[in-house]
């Protein structure tokens, strides 16, 4: 029987905090078995690449690789978070290339697809995960691995006039194409893979999205990752019974809760937003003393510059709000640095009147889908979301802002701390519907589906997304449609 084998940088090793992909483990509960093989990263940097360790953990099987020093710094910190995620993120004045970075990345992918061969039967499927192993497909064809191989993006895709500021961006490209299936999170991210596609590499796309390079068929389409919907729901309304969720409401008194969750990345927008909470009680004073934001960042790749110097920049912006509204009796910003368990963060989410996620770009932002989740039905918050979150494609119920504003966060922070009950709940009504259908187990049994290649994805207006089986991949001719949004 055929075997499922996913690849991905961060695995769980017995649940051990740091190293735990979170969402990504979440999202694939459901399709996991006691055979199923989960490979990546043991977190560990030791003095050589290559050494492979077993764990055991609920789902599946982990088979885990050290990394030299050298190869953190190259593939990790250096190609994959100091180039492709800056660049993909849009924003290339933060990007860096250097040549033995790349080096390092394909180097680290080599390794990988060694260490998979000497594990992969010829009918075991393979479904790699984000942007560290784009190059993965490529090197297992090299070494004649012919099974079906799937490729998901969790981040975003840089439109192509971005997207040819990367020096090997050609090389990567065709990579991409070497894998049976290329999901992503949005119908723009797609949009933006597709005609770099055509444009870079001139390869010809079909009208169902079936990209014809040198070697294969490539089946591209956007499939929005989920959550857990009903499981985190129910999280919610048990944590916020805990005694965090507790001492938390206890320090609120009647003041309203804004909550924002969000990894310490430059990409979350937080100094925006931090202004814009500053603004907020600058334009409509009769909210101070009756609010608090709650921001918890925990730290992330402090090993990277950029992110050292987001977190300075952060700590002063604090500071500075802080210093200049609060009072002997009310801190207006709580700013917390650390992780806390996702069953404490489920309760805060349910207890927060508005959930404030402005990211400057971002893939998905499960965040925001959690939020929603956790809400009480009766008494809902409101999200306030950055249109350019992959999730605002589906919560077009939220406040949309634009996240370089801060005036316009702050009038949406005051439409959202005023808004009536009915409208609330409205809008959180359409909004909890949308994501208790797409969850996460849906997603994933739509990407292993579109890798197997055993049906083929269509888009329709009305679903959004749908399957039509028993069609084979050579029909070209047919009149489907792939309706492409505007881009974000
Ligand atoms: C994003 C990426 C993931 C990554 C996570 C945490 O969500 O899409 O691939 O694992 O950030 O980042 P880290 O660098 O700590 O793994």
């Amino acid at each position: 029987m055929a075997r499922l084998v996913i690849v991905s940088n961060r695995v769980t090793i017995g649940g051990k905090k740091g190293q735990a992909p979170g969402g990504l483990a979440t999202a694939l509960k459901d399709v996991l078995t006691p055979e199923t093989i989960w490979f990546g990263w043991s977190g560990r940097r030791t003095e050589q690449s290559g050494r492979l360790t077993q764990h055991n953990s609920d789902g599946a099987q982990i088979i885990a690789m050290d990394l030299s020093e050298e190869d953190y710094k190259k593939f990790y910190i250096g190609f994959a978070n100091r180039t492709l995620w800056p660049l993909m993120h849009y924003r290339p004045g933060l990007l860096q290339f250097d040549r033995s970075d790349y080096d390092g990345y394909l180097k680290v992918n080599h390794r990988f697809a060694d260490a998979l061969m000497s594990i992969l039967q010829p009918d075991d499927i393979v479904w790699v995960h984000d942007y560290h192993f784009i190059p993965l497909a490529a090197c297992l064809r090299q070494r004649n691995f012919a099974g079906r191989i799937g490729f998901y993006l969790h981040i975003p895709f840089a439109p192509p006039a971005l997207f040819a500021v990367l020096p090997p961006g050609r090389a990567l490209l065709s990579a991409l194409c070497e894998y049976d299936h290329v999901g992503f999170q949005t119908e723009a991210d797609l949009h933006h893979f597709r005609s770099c596609v055509r444009d870079i590499l001139n390869y010809s796309i079909n009208k169902d999205g079936v990209i014809f390079g040198p070697n294969r068929p490539c089946i591209s389409s956007a499939i929005p990752v989920g959550i857990d919907t009903e499981g985190f729901a129910h999280m919610a309304a048990e944590a916020e019974h805990q005694a965090e969720a507790e001492r938390l409401r206890e320090s609120m008194g009647s003041k309203a809760l804004i909550l924002g969750v969000d990894r310490l990345d430059y990409s979350k927008g937080l100094p925006q937003r931090f202004s814009a909470y500053g603004r907020l009680l600058e334009k409509h004073p009769e909210h101070r003393q009756q609010v608090s934001l709650l921001q918890i960042a925990p730290k992330s790749r402090d090993d990277v510059k950029e992110y050292r110097d987001i977190k300075r920049q952060l700590d002063q912006l604090v500071g500075q709000i802080n210093g200049q509204h609060a009072d002997f009796d009310w801190v207006p910003l709580r700013y917390i640095t650390r992780d806390m368990p996702r069953m404490v963060l489920a309760g805060f989410h349910r207890i927060a009147r508005v959930g404030l996620v402005t990211p400057l770009r971002d893939g998905m932002n499960l965040v925001a889908k959690e939020f929603v989740a956790a809400q009480d039905p009766n008494d809902p918050g409101v999200l306030v979301l950055s249109r350019f979150a992959g999730a605002a494609a589906e919560l077009q119920d939220a406040l949309l802002i634009n996240p370089f504003d801060p005036d316009e966060i702050a009038d949406a922070l005051h439409v959202a701390l005023t808004m009536s009950l009915s409208e609330r709940q409205a809008r959180w009504r359409r909004m909890y519907e949308t994501i208790r259908r797409n969850t996460a187990s849906a997603w994933a049994q739509t990407c292993l589906q579109a890798a197997t290649g055993s049906r083929r994805l269509t888009i329709s207006p009305a679903s959004r997304y749908h399957w039509q089986t028993d069609q084979r991949l050579e029909a070209q001719n047919e009149e489907t449609t792939w309706p492409v949004r505007p881009a974000v």
